[in-house]
This record gives C-alpha cells, structure tokens and sequence, in this order.
C-alpha cells in the first residue's frame, strides 16, 4: 500500500519507526561507499531466517518484487514444482495489485474466489468448488495482520496436490499454529515498506525452505545469472573457471536487488520487531474498547477483522465495515474522519475484480465477489502504529460519536 500520509493530519495511517540507530547504519553503509548488494544483504537474510524459523531468505528492493521472483520460480524451476504456461492459481479477491500482477506476467492465469467478512481473508471453504483440473496452486494472503486458516489451506492442498504459496506482505510477525506467516507453504514473502511492521525504504523479502527453490530464487533476483550461487547448485553448476561463471546467465530473470543501505536499516529494525507488534496488539486492545462503546450506541454498526482461530495476529491496521445504520455512509464517514485529523483509507484495494485491470490479465472470477464488494461499499482502516496511541483512539472515538450524534 504506497501511501506515506499526509502531514495536516493528526492520526496518520503510517509513521516512521526509525530511530539514530537505523539512521547511523545508514550513514555507516554510505560512508562505506560500498552501497550495492553485498554482505550486510547476506547478514540481513540470516536474522530474517533465525527470526521467522526458515532455511532461507532472499531481500529483494519491495515485496512487489518478492512476489514476481517467487511466481517466476515456479515457471523456471526443473522439478515436481514447475508449472506450465496458463496452469491455474486460486487467489482471494482482496488483496494488492501486485499480489496479481506476476501471476500473469509469468503467463499463469487466477481464479479469484471471495473473502471471509470477519477475517478478510480468503474463504477457505469456497475454495474447494473452485479448483478444476488446470489448478495447481493457491496464493494466501494474510490480510493486515490476520492469519489465513492454515489447517484448511493445507489439508486441501494436500487432497489435490496442491503447491501453497504465502503473500506475507501485510502480516510479518504473525502466527498461525505457533508458526510464523510466511512459512506455510513452499515459499512466502513480505514487505518492508514504510507503512509495514519494519522499514527498510523500500523493501521484500522471499522465504522458503527449499534448496532447489532458493538457488532459482537467488538467480531469478539478478539476471538470472548463476554468479550468487555456489559452486554446485540447483541451476547449473559453474564450471569453475572464473570470467565464464561470472557471466553465465540461465534464467530469464531481472534485477530486483536490494541495497545495502536497506539491510543495514533492517538489522536494525528485526530487533525491535518484537516491541513494534507488542505496542500493536495493545493499541489493538484499546481500538476494540472503543469500538465496542461504538456499537452499544449504534446496535453494533460497526464490524471489524476478526482474528483466525488458533493464529496470533501483527495488527497492520484498524478495519471498519460499516453495517446496520453506518451503512452506505462510508463516504461521508471518511470525509469527517479526514476533516477531523484522522488519516483513513479503503481496506487493502477493496474488490480487485472491479478493477479495469482485469481486462488485461488472464483470469477468471468464480461465482460472485459477495463480502469483496461489501468491504469495497463500506470498508475503511485507520491506522495502528508500534506506540502507544491512546491519544489517537481518544481522539477516534470522540470523532465518531460526534459524527454518530450527528445521524441519530
Ligand atoms: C498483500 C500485499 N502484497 C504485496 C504488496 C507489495 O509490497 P511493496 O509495496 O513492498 O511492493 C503489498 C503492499 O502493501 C501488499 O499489501
């Protein structure tokens, strides 16, 4: 969600996270002059995998980026992995743009099927009817800080021989079954944009536990060369003469490296991950206080994200569906929120299948986008950040009883 916020407001949606220690390793690395990708990128994937409890990482420059390497993999990988051109992937119809756009571009085609109302997840029990015989995998994604049902994603997978990929971009941190997002399936990514649980500038990452998947990876983010592999490897295997194996390209792969200004911030940023979602989940305590204070006055007008079963959220965000009298006001609500200091926006990119976008992808949309539309009629998120913001939810609820005064 590019979205850096708008400097009147009182309440952002997004704040800076950085302190002198994330400004001195900067000022480190450029001192340094040796600024692109090196080992502080390599330092940076460790404490990435020893953190999140996987074999391997690869930084990347966004999690846009993450995504289109992971998709490309499974196109340009030798084993049981592969896919064919125009092989089916079931996606939920809310989410990021470039949660979709490398499933095309990497001449796949989706199945978008429609979302859960309390999780804003994809709703794991359409997606069986949805499968056919050209389906080969499902793409989750853990919307705003909330677990998908992992029991059910992979008990399905499992039943069709399914491959279960993992969009992580909104939800570091977060758990399912004492297990942390993004390390479900055979790979997952994530973002380290600024308005994400850390902050790199820009930023992405992609994880997975596979050997083969992880040299393909590594190459797939520069040039497709086999220069960052070793010298036996899942690619090809240098021949060990130096000049040939620096410029040995295999794959059609891009540059999507990250830098090592972005490493040497998220080094910095991974060890204050833990305090970041502690401060997160005690804001997102407060926010339901309010909001249950809210919904006395209203008769319950207002849903909000309702976290999976057996999972441990991150709390990227404060989500709203306006219901019973706040109904069809989405509008008018963000309107005041906004004239009231509060920074809002819609949830995620709303229903993606309404998007003129659509016309140019290969996919199709299985049965009707029911609870995506509903998030997109009447769907709004403020924003949670890692400090206490009892100030900002005061401020909140004033501005909403002021408004809910306002339409009785
Ligand atoms: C679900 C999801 N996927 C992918 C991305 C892309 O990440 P980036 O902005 O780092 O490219 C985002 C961005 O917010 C996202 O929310």
């Amino acid at each position: 969600m590019v979205y850096e916020g708008n400097n009147k407001m009182i309440y952002k949606l997004a704040e800076s996270t950085w302190s002198a220690e994330e400004k001195n390793a900067a000022i480190d690395v450029i001192n340094s002059e040796k600024c692109t990708m090196g080992d502080i990128v390599k330092k940076f994937e460790k404490s990435f995998c020893d953190m999140i409890g996987c074999k391997y990482a690869v930084m990347t420059n966004s999690g846009s980026s993450s995504n289109l390497i992971m998709m490309a993999c499974l196109k340009f990988i030798k084993s049981k992995y592969k896919l064919n051109d125009w092989d089916e992937v079931i996606v939920p119809a809310v989410s990021w743009a470039t949660t979709y756009y490398p499933i095309y571009q990497n001449r796949l085609t989706m199945k978008f099927v429609d979302v859960n109302l309390d999780t804003l997840n994809i709703d794991e029990d359409i997606i069986e009817k949805a499968i056919s015989s050209k389906t080969r995998a499902i793409l989750a994604v853990n919307i705003l800080g909330n677990p998908c049902d992992y029991s059910k994603l992979k008990n399905i997978c499992e039943k069709y021989n399914l491959i279960l990929l993992e969009d992580n971009c909104e939800s570091l941190y977060a758990k399912y079954d004492d297990r942390f997002c993004g390390t479900h399936g055979l790979m997952g990514t994530y973002s380290t944009f600024f308005s994400h649980h850390i902050c790199t500038v820009e930023g992405g990452i992609t994880v997975t536990d596979d050997e083969e998947v992880y040299h393909n990876l590594l190459s797939l983010r520069a040039h497709g060369w086999t220069r960052d592999l070793p010298k036996i490897n899942h690619v090809k295997n240098k021949s060990g003469q130096l000049i040939d194996d620096l410029f040995d390209f295999v794959i059609p792969g891009y540059n999507v490296r990250p830098n090592e200004i972005f490493a040497a911030i998220g080094i910095q940023q991974l060890k204050k991950l833990p305090m970041f979602i502690e401060y997160r989940k005690e804001n997102y305590n407060k926010f339901m206080q309010y909001v249950n204070l809210l919904n006395q006055m209203t008769g319950n007008a207002i849903r909000v994200q309702k976290m999976t079963p057996k999972s441990i959220g991150s709390y990227f965000a404060f989500t709203m569906i306006f219901e019973g009298m706040l109904r069809g006001k989405k509008r008018e609500i963000m309107n005041f929120l906004y004239n009231n200091g509060i920074e809002c926006r819609p949830i995620v990119a709303g229903n993606f299948t309404k998007n003129p976008v659509l016309t140019n992808m290969d996919c199709e949309i299985f049965g009707d986008m029911k609870n995506a539309q509903i998030i997109d009629d009447d769907g709004v998120f403020i924003g949670n950040h890692a400090r206490d913001m009892s100030d900002n939810l005061k401020l909140f609820f004033d501005v909403m009883v002021k408004y809910i005064d306002g339409v009785r």
